[in-house]
């Protein structure tokens, strides 16, 4: 077992036991790496973990200390984010969970996806006009998937934990009871779902005081939702999904209009599938499939690019491929991409190498391929919600995880008196067949709502292995959320380190608009009037998005190390080597 340190010492490498952490407000400078003094690489010589906030980043290292395994670091990290970080996942939402158990040499993807109520009929989504009806589909009840997190949380600790459910969620418990300080990122993320929000009742009593919402810097106590993580430790599945927070959850959804029946509540389960798998240039790649698109829509990319070795092409030509590829991964994304459950996925056939090379041999080394030649209709952009967090711990054990209420505060509405915000994920499903959603990504019939069906997901918790190196990573940001873990990949690929991986500049296409949206510096202006030249649209003005959170074990070296996104300041990174 390891002993707490309660210090954290950044950038240097201490005798004996260590906790090292970078935060996002650190520069992109060194990574929080260390190595042990003996060499060994059967195992690593401690654990890792990143996430995108320092409390939850310590809740999971709490648990390693007590003497936790990755899963257990897991359970914590994951319901301490769903406290400080509602702006982008809870545990009225759900997410999915890449597991690697060292014992077994298994790797297990736990789907805790929402899943469509049987009220959610297409005709529901509709207005007068047979438009969609885009308030249904983004705020309030309706809007809503059956939740997903609490089930994942409760089977990843029974199933895979060393330590009891209850000791897992006692740090989370204790943060929403004591609270936490509001940073900027809520306080933003409220002003601009703020009349939404206040809508409901629920919402208004968590987060007004005085009629005002909190402000960056003032305590946030969440003392129902305490009380509702507490009966989920003590009661499992039941705790959450029947008695009395499922009570008070139909009866909330029922006061506001939309309408859940308590079997479906009751009957929600995860599941446990395969994740896809494949080579990359001497790496396996581990990572989502179906619900989720980023699994098949990596493979695509990263498989059309194998045979070029990127580092040695310039800027342009580099930026060309890579964009050439993730246009075709999404084209397909939008055609063939939905729950597995419900509808047939061509997986073997999207994720095959012969079928990269073909796509491959459709692109032109120095003209962009029109999207419109691919056929479709055009998608913007997303937001950068969601949360993404990554662990290995001293056994080999992996968790990369994902999870989110989709947009901003999801929609926005708290049933009373549990303190659980519902997320507003029913609007992944193409609702009307063809008509963008909220950011403008489209499907068709593999995406179509059906009552007990997964919405699709862009979520894509991976890792990689080489002989010499293993990295977990993952990322939000919609859409983007592939493109970010491609580069991530790409990254590694090169030889950068997990700090560098997670601040390197994002390019990102996603077939429909037909357009490169490049983050400030991504793309230098020599770059960029390359790539106009070839008949690419660049869009370089959109800020900068995503959070992406890693963590490396380097074998050779056998050092770990991690890398959190200095987008987000309240990130962080934390390596605790065992005691000697
Ligand atoms: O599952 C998905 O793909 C989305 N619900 C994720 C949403 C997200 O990342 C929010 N930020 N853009």
């Amino acid at each position: 077992m390891r002993i707490a340190m309660r210090a954290v010492v950044a950038g240097l490498l201490a005798p004996t036991l260590l906790v090292l952490s970078i935060a996002g407000c650190a520069s992109s400078g060194d990574p929080a790496s260390t190595r042990a003094s003996a060499a060994s690489t059967a195992t690593p010589p401690g654990a890792a973990i990143a996430s995108a906030h320092s409390l939850s980043t310590q809740a999971g290292i709490d648990i390693i200390n007590q003497g936790g395994n990755a899963f257990d670091a897991a359970v914590a990290v994951s319901a301490a984010l769903s406290v400080v970080e509602p702006v982008s996942s809870g545990i009225g939402g759900g997410g999915f969970f890449l597991l690697h158990d060292a014992k077994t040499g298994r790797d297990i993807f736990v789907d805790a996806r929402e899943t469509a109520p049987e009220s959610a009929t297409p005709a529901e989504y509709l207005d007068k006009k047979g438009e969609l009806n885009r308030d249904r589909a983004m705020n309030g009840p309706w809007s809503a998937g059956i939740p997903g997190l609490p089930a994942a949380l409760v089977h990843v600790a029974e199933r895979y934990g060393r330590l009891p459910l209850a000791t897992s969620l006692a740090p989370a418990i204790r943060i929403a009871r004591e609270g936490f300080p509001i940073y900027p990122r809520l306080e933003k993320g409220y002003a601009s779902r703020r009349q939404v929000m206040e809508r409901y009742r629920g919402t208004r009593e968590v987060f007004l005081v005085g009629g005002k919402p909190p402000r960056t810097g003032d305590l946030f106590k969440q003392a129902d939702l305490a009380n509702t993580l507490q009966l989920l430790a003590e009661k499992g599945h039941a705790g959450f999904y029947s008695g009395k927070v499922a009570d008070q959850l139909l009866a909330a959804v029922a006061e506001e209009g939309g309408r859940w029946t308590a079997a479906e509540l009751a009957g929600y389960q995860i599941r446990e599938r395969e994740p896809i798998k494949f080579d990359y240039r001497g790496w396996k790649v581990v990572t989502a499939p179906p619900p989720s698109s980023g699994g098949v829509a990596l493979a695509e990319m990263l498989q059309i690019l194998q045979p070029w070795k990127l580092t040695n092409l310039d800027a342009a030509e580099r930026t060309h491929l890579v964009v050439e590829a993730m246009r075709r991964a999404y084209r397909d994304r939008t055609l063939y991409l939905g729950d597995p459950d419900f509808v047939e996925v061509p997986v073997a056939m999207l994720t095959d190498p012969a079928y990269a090379a073909g796509l491959r041999a459709t692109i032109h080394p120095d003209k962009a391929t029109p999207s419109v030649l691919l056929s479709g209709q055009p998608t913007p952009m997303e937001d950068d919600e969601t949360t993404h967090f990554s662990i290995i711990d001293t056994d080999g054990n992996i968790v990369s995880a994902t999870q989110t209420v989709n947009l901003t505060y999801g929609s926005g509405m708290i049933a009373p008196g549990t303190g659980v915000l519902l997320n507003n994920e029913m609007d992944d499903f193409a609702l009307r067949p063809g008509t963008p959603n909220a950011f403008g990504v489209m499907g068709f019939d593999a995406n179509a709502v059906v009552a007990g069906k997964r919405m699709l997901s862009s979520m894509t918790p991976t890792y990689i292995e080489s002989s010499d190196k293993l990295a977990v990573l993952g990322a939000p940001g919609g859409s983007r959320i592939i493109t970010e873990v491609l580069i991530g990949i790409l990254g590694y690929d090169a030889g950068m380190t997990a700090q560098q991986v997670a601040a390197e500049p994002r390019i990102h296409h996603q077939w429909m608009p037909d357009a490169i949206s490049s983050e400030p510096g991504a793309l230098d202006a020599a770059t960029i009037k390359s790539l106009k030249k070839m008949g690419h649209a660049v869009n370089a003005s959109e800020g900068t998005w995503g959070n992406l959170q890693t963590v490396a074990w380097d074998k050779r070296e056998n050092a770990l190390s991690g890398g959190t996104d200095p987008r987000n300041p309240v990130g962080e990174a934390k390596v605790v080597l065992d005691q000697p």
